[in-house]
């Protein structure tokens, strides 16, 4: 009993080394409003329109670099939970989560210059919206991808 415990407190700080960031730590506030600001702001940020904006003319606003809208807490949540679920999940995404197919989302390289900053950068993402909520499920099926269910909608965490 008392190797067990031992071996998972071990490992529990292995992890925790390795992440920088402890699931229970990450907040919008301290870990992500910085990383979004130094790695996202470019192409996100209040010159970008709302999602919904966004939504209506994708096209448009990809050729000239806006991505949707997403300096506050407020608007880059719906990105995360609703009304796009998972995007923040499968756009940053290294590739190796379920349903990724090995290939990284297509914000994956702007979170770092080197693959030990991204994969951090990544790490702090994770952390935040919940490790075990990290799935690239959109809110309806698409194609062989079920859609999000609620228990898995549960375990987001996004804390300010
Ligand atoms: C150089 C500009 C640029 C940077 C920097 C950038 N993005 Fe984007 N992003 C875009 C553009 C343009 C789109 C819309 C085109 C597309 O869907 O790929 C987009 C789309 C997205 C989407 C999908 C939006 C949707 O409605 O489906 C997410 C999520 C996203 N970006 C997150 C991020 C995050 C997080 C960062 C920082 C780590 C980041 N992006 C950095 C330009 C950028």
């Amino acid at each position: 009993m008392r190797a067990i415990k031992t071996a998972a407190l071990v490992a529990a700080l292995v992890a925790g080394v390795n992440t920088g960031v402890l699931a229970q730590d990450a907040t919008y506030r301290k870990d992500i409003k910085p990383l979004f600001d130094a790695k996202c702001a470019a192409c996100h940020g209040a010159g970008s329109p709302t999602l919904a904006d966004f939504l209506v003319d994708q096209k448009k606003y990809a050729a000239v670099m806006k991505g949707p809208r997403m300096d506050t807490y407020a608007d880059m949540i719906q990105l995360v939970g609703w009304p796009d679920t998972g995007a923040v999940m499968r756009r940053l995404d290294d590739g190796k989560s379920a349903g990724a197919g090995g290939k990284p989302g297509n914000m994956y390289p702007f979170l770092g210059t080197t693959e030990a900053e991204r994969q951090k950068n990544l790490q702090t993402f994770k952390s935040w919206v919940g490790t075990d909520a990290w799935v690239l499920n959109r809110l309806k099926a698409r194609g062989e991808v079920p859609g999000i269910g609620k228990e898995q909608l549960e375990k987001i965490q996004v804390k300010y």
